[in-house]
């Protein structure tokens, strides 16, 4: 399970699973280092809980993680949030709500859209359309200009190429694998209006102009490859809406 750094203080921890078909998809975590304390968003899940510990042990040493935020309730994502709360001591932000249904323990509920300070840093909130749950939270550090989405910005990548950057992609961001991935994991695109989802990311895009977006689910993207990203997840969700066809049943 191997770490490497985006900034000075954004550390990317990161594993990946295999597809099936020759490409793999990742689980990451990240941890920002505010004056008094570390912020770690996410938590993985549980087959990588000691391996995603050890990574977080040697960033954070003895200052410890003093928050964790959940960007949504459930795995892959947020399996680790009780197991490293114990390890940590840490507080729990879940913008979602603490619902008991979602298996978290006693959470700050910061807002879906709006500006939080924390650990000398400014955080904005906001929600993209890219989603698979509505209480999933999208976090932006004004600090390092990192945005850390979910679902949105996600892709497979060559499982050799599972710690690269978005720049050092052989073949740089393809096509396919961000309109697999979507195909695969965000079913209702097929009844979505892809126009309105393109809107709402072209708007999150415009309005924090991040220098990296750093998803759950793929390769760091750094800022010249934005457009390349947003150019393929247009026509991806485009054909994947123009593939449905509605067929009444007639049983
Ligand atoms: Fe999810």
């Amino acid at each position: 399970m191997p770490r490497r750094q985006l900034t000075d203080d954004v550390t990317w921890v990161y594993g990946a699973h295999d597809t099936g078909d020759g490409r793999a998809v990742h689980t990451s975590m990240h941890l920002v280092e505010g004056e008094e304390g570390y912020l770690l968003i996410n938590s993985g899940d549980h087959d990588v809980r000691e391996a995603f510990l050890d990574q977080i042990r040697a960033v954070v040493g003895d200052r410890g993680v003093g928050t964790i935020f959940a960007q949504e309730s459930h795995i892959p994502n947020s399996a680790n949030v009780s197991a490293f709360r114990e390890e940590y001591d840490a507080d729990v932000i879940f913008p979602g709500g603490a619902s008991p249904i979602h298996g978290l323990p006693e959470v700050i509920q910061w807002p879906q859209y709006g500006t939080e300070s924390l650990y000398g840093r400014t955080f904005d909130l906001t929600r993209g359309s890219l989603l698979d749950l509505p209480h999933t939270t999208w976090i932006f550090d004004r600090s390092s200009g990192v945005l850390f989405p979910l679902e949105g910005f996600c892709y497979y990548h060559d499982p050799a190429e599972t710690g690269a950057l978005s720049s050092e992609l052989a073949d740089g961001i393809r096509y396919e694998d961000v309109h697999d991935f979507y195909e695969d994991m965000l079913l209702w695109l097929k009844y979505a209006d892809p126009r309105k989802v393109i809107e709402d990311l072209r708007g999150i895009v415009d309005d924090f102009d991040p220098e990296i977006i750093a998803p759950a689910h793929g390769n760091p993207i750094v800022r010249e490859d934005v457009p390349t990203y947003v150019d393929h997840i247009e026509r991806a969700v485009t054909e994947i809406a123009d593939s449905y066809e509605f067929k009444a049943s007639t049983a």
